[in-house]
């Protein structure tokens, strides 16, 4: 099979938002506890925090990370979670149907943000709490100082508050799970006034709406309107969630998702639109895709739990996906959707970011690892910053079950200038063909390779695990040429890769 590509320097998409490369962390499962916080474990710090976590993480150079929910948020008290430990509640979480030690809480998970150097990003409670409930949470991070709640923050050792930017008005609001479940227009009035409340504390906030759930909702794309109907000149974002799932076991059609995802993006981005000129406004709202990742993995073992057979335990492992290779294509998919969309597309959040559904596992008192999806976030992350180039692909195509038309090569492209580089994402999405790319480099000084980043295997369900923790990993790709301004390389069937020229 053959594939072309053109990558013309003036053509290009959008500046991408770092923010895109964000992740997720809720107090779900074993993701804060024996996740990032285990006191006992031989690589804790002093904050009781696992430095081999803290580690994967600081590789990933996430920027931002959103806290602490999810499905968790909309029955949560962040009271819950502040001054000396031994005073704090066990609360009976009812998203999960577990308990909830409160032993990590803001204080904590500030910290542990400023040793991984990432930004927060934090949800409010509008599930059953609301205005109240923001507004002061917000004072009690944001506010220096001389009020209740500030001076409280003072009181429990944090002298400067943490100015946080980034806040969600609530999470997946459209969903009958969810603790105080409103229909759009409750919620959309609800939001708007949380959303003023917050902006009379402070004009500069950036605010996120609730979106759809995914795109199978009932409600969607209805939702979106009327949500932004009543809140456009109060938020900055809408945000969106999806998982990907293959039960079934049908690679092809799996990896259509994408071009569900892609259908998504652009008629959320349209119903924006449509908003924004109903208002005449002059302002832009963007899309936040604040959850998204392979989940079905863990499905089946989750159930007892979740229906609450299991009583009410704290921190047992729930949506501990085990991902396989086939994810790999997949996550590397879904990046290059989010960079050909990031005109759009401004915070994503891989969810979530260690244990529950996450390209990072631990085992208590035993070792952290990297698993299967990490290195296609972990190349994204690290080298598709700068602008998306609006590259003119040619490749063959088939129909799936989630979308028509899908590139058997996929690819996004990324030039930073400060750096003169070009990173290709690509993945061959044919099972059994080869695939020869020719790119052609237009108006860039001839390049040479700087790096070449192959992921395959013969085996799709093959996975990383704690005794076996690089059986799927990234290797040296060979065979990558550049020459005049044309670059080639070879994608073996079912392959992702990442291609760096100078330029
Ligand atoms: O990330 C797991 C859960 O998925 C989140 O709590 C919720 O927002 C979504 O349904």
């Amino acid at each position: 099979m053959k594939a072309s590509v053109i990558a013309h320097k003036d053509f290009t998409i959008s500046k991408i938002d770092d923010r895109v490369y964000g992740a997720f962390l809720e107090h779900l499962g074993r993701a804060i506890y024996e996740g990032i916080y285990e006191p006992d474990h031989p690589t804790a710090d002093k904050d009781g925090m696992r430095g081999d976590v803290a580690k994967l993480v600081k590789d990933l150079n996430v920027p931002v990370v959103r806290y602490p929910g999810g499905n968790f948020v909309s029955a949560y008290d962040w009271e819950d979670g502040i001054g000396p430990r031994e005073d704090r509640p066990t609360r009976l979480d009812l998203a999960w149907h577990t308990s909830e030690s409160n032993q990590v809480g803001i204080h904590e998970f500030a910290d542990w943000c400023a040793t991984v150097n990432t930004e927060m990003m934090l949800a409010v409670n509008l599930g059953s709490r609301g205005v109240d409930d923001a507004r002061n949470f917000l004072e009690y991070v944001n506010h220096p100082g001389g009020s209740y709640y500030s001076d409280l923050r003072i009181a429990n050792g944090r002298a400067e508050p943490w100015n946080v930017k980034m806040w969600c008005l609530g999470n997946e609001m459209d969903g009958p799970w969810q603790v105080g479940h409103k229909d759009a227009d409750e919620y959309g009035k609800l939001a708007a006034n949380t959303a003023r409340a917050m902006r009379m504390f402070d004009k500069s906030l950036e605010l996120i709406v609730c979106g759809s759930s995914n795109s199978d909702m009932k409600s969607y794309p209805d939702w979106e309107r009327i949500v932004l109907e009543h809140t456009y000149e109060h938020v900055d974002y809408i945000s969106l969630h999806m998982y990907f799932f293959n039960p079934e076991k049908e690679t092809a059609n799996f990896l259509t998702m994408a071009e569900k995802l892609d259908t998504y993006i652009e008629t959320v981005a349209s119903t924006i639109k449509q908003v924004k000129a109903n208002k005449r406004s002059k302002r832009d709202v963007y899309i936040c895709f604040d959850e998204w990742n392979v989940w079905y993995h863990s499905k089946e073992q989750d159930k007892k739990i979740l229906e609450g057979n299991s009583g009410w335990p704290h921190a047992p492992g729930l949506l501990e996906d085990v991902y396989n290779f086939e994810d790999v294509l997949m996550v590397g998919l879904i990046l290059n959707t989010f960079i050909r969309r990031s005109d759009v597309v401004k915070i994503a959040c891989i969810a979530q970011l260690v244990n529950v559904i996450a390209p990072i596992m631990t085992e208590k008192g035993g070792p952290a690892w990297a698993q299967t999806i990490y290195y296609p976030y972990y190349f994204a992350s690290i080298f598709g910053r700068g602008t998306a180039l609006d590259l003119k692909v040619n490749t063959p195509t088939y129909d799936g079950k989630y979308g028509d038309n899908a590139g058997y090569v996929d690819v996004s492209g990324v030039y930073n200038e400060d750096e003169s580089t070009i990173s290709f994402f690509l993945v061959n999405r044919h099972g059994t063909e080869a695939a020869d790319v020719d790119l052609d480099l237009q108006g860039f000084a001839a390049g040479e390779v700087i790096d070449h980043q192959v992921m395959t295997h013969t085996n799709l369900e093959a996975a990383n695990t704690a005794k076996n923790q690089t059986e799927v990993a990234p290797r040296k790709g060979e065979g990558a040429k550049a020459d005049g301004g044309k670059l080639s390389v070879t994608l073996p069937p079912y392959s992702y890769q990442m291609v760096r020229v100078k330029v």
